[in-house]
Parts: C-alpha cells; sequence; structure tokens
C-alpha cells in the first residue's frame, strides 16, 4: 500500500531524511514515533506528495507518487486522508462548511445533500450534530480534532488516513475520545493508519506495529515484543523513560 524506499530528502540544503525504508501493507497500521524535528512531518509530506525525495522512492498503491501529472497524483491522494497537527480547520467557516468542504467544492451535490451527509459525519465522530452552525472557536480543541477527522473521512473516503500527534495538546478525556475513535476507524472502516507522535505511551495503544525514527534515520521497525527486547542502543535509549507504560500496555493485552 506504502512503501518508501531509500529515501533522502532535505530542504534547502540540510539532509532531514537518511536511506528511509519501510512499507505497510493494506489494512495495516503504524506508529511512527520520534523526538521532535526527527523528520516525522516530513515523512508525511512525502507520502503526499507535496515534496519528492533527493533521492529514492515513494510508492503508493504500487505507483511513484512523483512524477504523476496533477490529475493522476490527485486521484492517488483520493485514497489518503489526512489529519493535520492541531487538526487546521477554516476559522471563518462554520462546522458544517468545513466538515462538507471537499463535496462544496468538488461536487455538484445539493447543499441540503451535503449537510445530510456531514450530520452524518460528526455523527460517526460521536459529536452532536447540533454543533452544525458553530464557528471552530466556539469548540474545545478535542472537538475540532474530531471535526478535522470527520472532514478528512467525507472528503475522500480513504484508505489510508494519515494523523500528525493527533492528541498533542488535549486533556485526558478528549486524549481517550480521539484515541477511540482512530481505533473504530481502523476496526469498522478497515482503514490503514499511519500515526506520527512523540508521545509514545498514546501510540502504543493504538497500534502492533512500530517505526522509530532518531535524527531522521530508522533505528526500529517491528512489532511490540520486537521493541521491547531490541538492543539497539538508540532504541533503549529513545524508550527509557516510557519502559512503565511499555509494560502496562504489554500487561493489558497479554494477561
Ligand atoms: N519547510 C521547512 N523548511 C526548512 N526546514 C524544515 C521545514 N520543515 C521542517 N524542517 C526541518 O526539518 C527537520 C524535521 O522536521 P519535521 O519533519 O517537522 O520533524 P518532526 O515532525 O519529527 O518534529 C527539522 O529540523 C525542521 O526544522
Ligand atoms: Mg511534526
Amino acid at each position: 500500500m506504502i512503501r518508501l524506499d531509500k529515501v533522502n530528502f532535505g530542504y534547502n540544503t540540510e539532509q532531514v531524511l537518511h536511506d528511509v525504508s519501510f512499507h505497510i501493507k493494506p489494512g495495516e497500521s503504524r506508529i511512527i514515533m520520534g523526538g521532535s524535528g526527527s523528520g516525522k512531518s516530513t515523512i508525511l509530506r512525502l507520502i503526499l506528495g507535496l515534496d519528492c525525495p533527493w533521492s529514492g522512492e515513494v510508492y503508493i498503491d504500487g505507483e511513484n507518487i512523483c512524477g504523476q501529472k496533477l490529475k493522476h497524483l490527485q486521484e492517488i491522494r483520493k485514497q489518503i486522508g489526512m489529519v493535520f497537527q492541531e487538526g487546521a480547520l477554516f476559522d471563518s467557516m462554520t462546522i458544517a462548511e468545513n466538515v462538507g468542504y471537499y463535496l462544496f467544492e468538488h461536487t455538484k451535490k445539493k447543499e441540503s445533500e451535503i449537510e445530510q451527509e456531514a450530520r452524518r459525519m460528526l455523527e460517526f465522530v460521536d459529536l452532536d450534530p447540533g454543533i452544525m452552525d458553530k464557528l471552530p472557536e466556539e469548540l474545545s480543541g478535542g472537538m475540532r480534532r474530531r471535526v478535522a477527522i470527520a472532514r478528512a473521512l467525507l472528503s475522500t473516503r480513504p484508505k489510508i488516513m494519515l494523523f500528525d500527534e493527533p492528541t498533542t495538546g488535549l486533556d485526558p478525556q478528549a486524549t481517550k475520545n480521539v484515541m477511540n475513535l482512530i481505533r473504530k476507524l481502523r476496526k469498522e472502516e478497515n482503514i490503514a493508519v499511519i500515526i506520527v507522535t512523540h508521545q509514545i505511551a498514546d501510540a502504543l495503544k493504538l497500534a502492533d506495529k512500530f517505526v522509530v525514527i532518531q535524527k531522521g534515520r530508522i533505528v526500529f521497525d517491528g512489532d511490540m515484543d520486537e521493541l521491547r527486547g531490541s538492543e539497539n542502543p538508540e532504541v533503549i535509549k529513545f524508550l527509557a523513560p516510557f519502559r512503565e507504560s511499555i509494560s502496562d500496555v504489554v500487561k493489558r493485552n497479554f494477561v
């Protein structure tokens, strides 16, 4: 479904990603963990085809995403939903307009029809459709994040959802809500998710396979057991502050 093959990339002359390779099969999910500035958001930009690697390739569904004609690139992108860091809603649009944005812009559906779909999607993300006429600033951070997820789902009917730091800045209850929603996507809609985060404790509860990136290099790619057993000094150093949450999760999942 998604394959990065020996990707090197940077901004201006500064190299950010070094020889990054990993792949994700259809329906599979992956957490990409790593410290701030290690290149996580950059990987998502490359998967969306917003930038192209200096060398190496990014394949979506077997197609190299770089060098495609714009129209075809848009077709490929339709399979991918993206929830950016902080949600990024349009401030001056109502919640209904935000959620239905893609349908308003790219289809000839009637307003009443789009409203209907937006309402259904808000219910899916456990929000009261009563908020349809409100502005983003009237909602809490956790609710805004769920509106952003509803918008991504309605935009593209994605097979893959990319989440950049989905729980950053949220309180514990809102974090729980967003994580439950991501689980629901995986289970009920069978959508592959890639979650990028530096909040490891949350990440461990969301997927079964992990990539750890340090300073633009992949230092780990495997499952929870392999992660715990890893003798790679970079991985041990990175995970040290989270040992407790790892054993918590392992207990809950396997005992
Ligand atoms: N648009 C940009 N222009 C120049 N440098 C950038 C840009 N975006 C990110 N960087 C740099 O690339 C590195 C990786 O950034 P990023 O992928 O956002 O890391 P992460 O998401 O892991 O925190 C950082 O050093 C950052 O400063
Ligand atoms: Mg980032």
